[in-house]
């Protein structure tokens, strides 16, 4: 039996003000009854030192930025660095989310970088990856996941690439209401997961959580987690509302 951890990731993306993050992190917290999923919530920088205060001593939830500058730090205005975030309780950092290389230019060398920079300051990269429509009605997914993981993340040596966690997000499932079929996601996880034993081997490739992330709702979580690849969400809209929420860490 696989011993990787079950993971339910919040991306909150741009939303959430300083009190509403403050009270939905407190639901969060008192609805979560699983401990044996970590919980992860991926916030706006502004919440960070705030969730330090709220997720303080649950073993089992952890608070992820969604993006880290590749530099240690300097003349670089509006950024904010590695270590601004680990002076804040930072475990997790979103990288290479769909929304961050469509909108900003993130690719593969920049996020090879910002990998590095995450786990040299010994926090966990969520390394995200995925498709849009054309490329899957092409039927060339596959190539592009794995060229995207590849490119950015196969010059890790093998104990900093069990860092790392992996979220398949395919582009024309997020915020769309239309979900993967849980059988689409798990070919795909297992695809990754080849490839990942392929180069590192069958232990790093089973240790390896890989989550599925697209429009999960309470409604689908349950067969998206019940696939043997998929390790778990990482969850957008649903993560706003503690209720739904919840209802998606309870599960699996
Ligand atoms: P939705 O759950 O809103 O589709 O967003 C998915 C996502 O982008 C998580 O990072």
């Amino acid at each position: 039996m696989a011993k990787r951890k079950k993971i339910a990731a919040g991306n909150w993306k741009m939303n959430m003000g300083y009190e509403e993050g403050r009270i939905l992190a407190r639901k969060v917290v008192d609805g979560v009854v699983r401990s044996d999923v970590t919980v992860i919530l991926g916030v706006p920088f502004i919440h960070l030192k705030s969730m330090e205060n709220i997720l303080g001593g649950i073993s089992n939830i952890h608070v992820a930025a969604q993006n880290c500058h590749q530099e240690e730090g300097g003349a670089y205005t509006g950024e904010i660095s590695a270590s601004h975030l680990t002076s804040v309780g930072t475990s997790y950092v979103i990288l290479g989310h769909s929304e961050r290389r469509e909108y900003f230019g993130e690719g593969a060398a920049l996020l090879a970088k910002k990998t590095d920079i995450v786990l040299k300051h010994g926090m966990k990269p969520i390394f995200c990856c995925g498709e849009n429509l054309e490329i899957r009605e092409k039927g060339t997914h596959v190539k592009l996941v794995s060229k995207q993981i590849k490119d950015a993340l196969f010059h890790l040596s093998d104990e900093d690439f069990r860092k790392v966690v992996i979220a398949y997000e395919p582009i024309w499932a997020i915020g769309t209401g239309v979900t993967a079929s849980a059988q689409q996601a798990q070919d795909m996880h297992k695809d990754i997961r080849a490839l990942i034993a392929k180069k590192y081997g069958a232990e790093t490739a089973d240790l390896t959580s890989i989550l599925y992330g697209g429009s999960v709702k309470p409604a689908n979580a349950k067969e998206l987690f019940a696939m043997p690849d998929v390790d778990g969400g990482l969850v957008g809209g649903a993560s706003l509302k503690a209720g739904d929420f919840t209802q998606i860490v309870a599960a699996f």
